[in-house]
């Protein structure tokens, strides 16, 4: 047992966010174990002109604030994305706001974008990186116009992001997900482009949009559309659900409000994944997350349409370790199904 089984263990007994606190205090100050596991090539995979050493990533919401990517990065993840961070430091809303479902291998949170602000975690990213680091950019609570945040997060941050997202997708926020709509997202993404543009040169960081698993077909549609006509990098594909379905466990917790993560979004948000890699004609890359505890959901996902994969509550129940199994098994399957690299494998469902 090393340090890492030793501290998950501990971190379930109490309760979830100061876990979750804890959890950040030991690995900014280097208190882990690092895995001796070297990434087989099978997993190496090239995405805007970026190389990855692997396909599974750390979604946005773990590291809000950008203290600990180097360590998530030693053990093990192929990229990591920090934030959701706002312009200026908020609080988020009232605790308790994060909840374990275990049965069901789910979590609840209505955490609100609690976060240090984008001055924080600009200082935060002078540290020389050891890997992929991704922005994940959200808006104030109280600010009215969300295209002045996005635009101000970019403006600071983009000169320092591997690539960047614009958030619409978490259901914590006030009237975040109605920026889902064609006309809203049109103004903040082409907004956010000609800024990013500005401020970066000749090397612009690659532009994502992170949306929500409860969208219908015409919305699914209508933001394809967006992307393809401003020629958006990439699409993160999901964030948290609304959704309560009546066969978990918990049936107490899951009157809580926020978003729901973990297994039960699993089926949800890689359905969505396909149909979205269907309307973008495979053109545009996605990454698929929402629910991945194994390799073979980090496949599944692969397989249906996903560049790259990335995961958050899963490692609540089976903490680091679970990186490293992951891509082992991730390795295992693609080889047993004949596949030389991960990237023959994207979309191989959904041709
Ligand atoms: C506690 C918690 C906080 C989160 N915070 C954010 C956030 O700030 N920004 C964001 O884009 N997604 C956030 N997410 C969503 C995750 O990045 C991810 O999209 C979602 O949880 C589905 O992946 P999972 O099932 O592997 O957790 C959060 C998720 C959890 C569980």
């Amino acid at each position: 047992m090393n340090i890492n089984n030793i501290a998950l263990n501990f971190l379930k007994l109490i309760t979830p966010e100061t876990a979750h606190n804890i959890t950040i205090k030991m690995l900014k100050n280097g208190i882990y174990f690092k895995p001796f596991y070297k990434d087989d090539k099978i997993l190496k995979t090239e995405l805007w002109g970026k190389k990855f050493p692997n396909p599974v990533g750390l979604s946005a919401g773990f590291d809000k604030n950008g203290e600990c990517y180097n360590a998530m990065l030693d053990l093990g993840m192929g990229f990591c994305e920090i934030g959701s961070v706002t312009p200026l430091p908020q609080q988020g809303n009232p605790k308790p706001r994060l909840f374990r479902l275990p049965k069901d291998g789910a979590v609840i949170n209505r955490f609100g974008f609690n976060n240090l602000g984008i001055d924080y975690v600009y200082e935060q990213l002078k540290k020389p990186r050891r890997g992929i680091v991704g922005i994940n950019l959200g808006k104030n609570k109280t600010t009215a116009d969300p295209i002045i945040d996005f635009v101000k997060g970019c403006k600071k941050l983009s000169p320092l992001a591997d690539y960047l997202v614009i958030n619409v997708s978490s259901p914590n926020t006030p009237g975040l997900r109605t920026l889902q709509g064609q006309k809203e997202l049109t103004d903040i993404l082409s907004n956010v482009q000609k800024t990013r543009d500005k401020e970066c040169g000749k090397n612009p960081p690659p532009l994502l949009v992170k949306i929500a698993p409860d969208l219908n077909e015409q919305d699914l549609n209508d933001i394809a559309q967006v992307a393809k006509k401003l020629k958006i990098d990439g699409i993160i594909i999901s964030n948290t659900t609304l959704d309560r379905p009546n066969n978990l466990h918990h049936k107490d917790t899951l009157n809580e409000a926020g978003g729901l993560s973990g297994k039960p979004l699993f089926k949800k948000s890689t359905e969505m994944l396909a149909k979205m890699y269907k309307l973008t004609d495979g053109k545009i890359p996605l990454i698929g997350v929402g629910g991945i505890s194994s390799g073979e959901e980090a496949y599944e996902k692969i397989c249906n349409g996903a560049s790259l994969v990335q995961l958050y509550s899963a490692l609540v129940y089976g903490g680091a370790g679970l990186i490293t199994d992951i891509k082992k098994d991730l390795v295992k399957i693609l080889k047993q199904n004949g596949f030389e690299n991960i990237s023959q494998a994207v979309g191989s469902k959904v041709k």
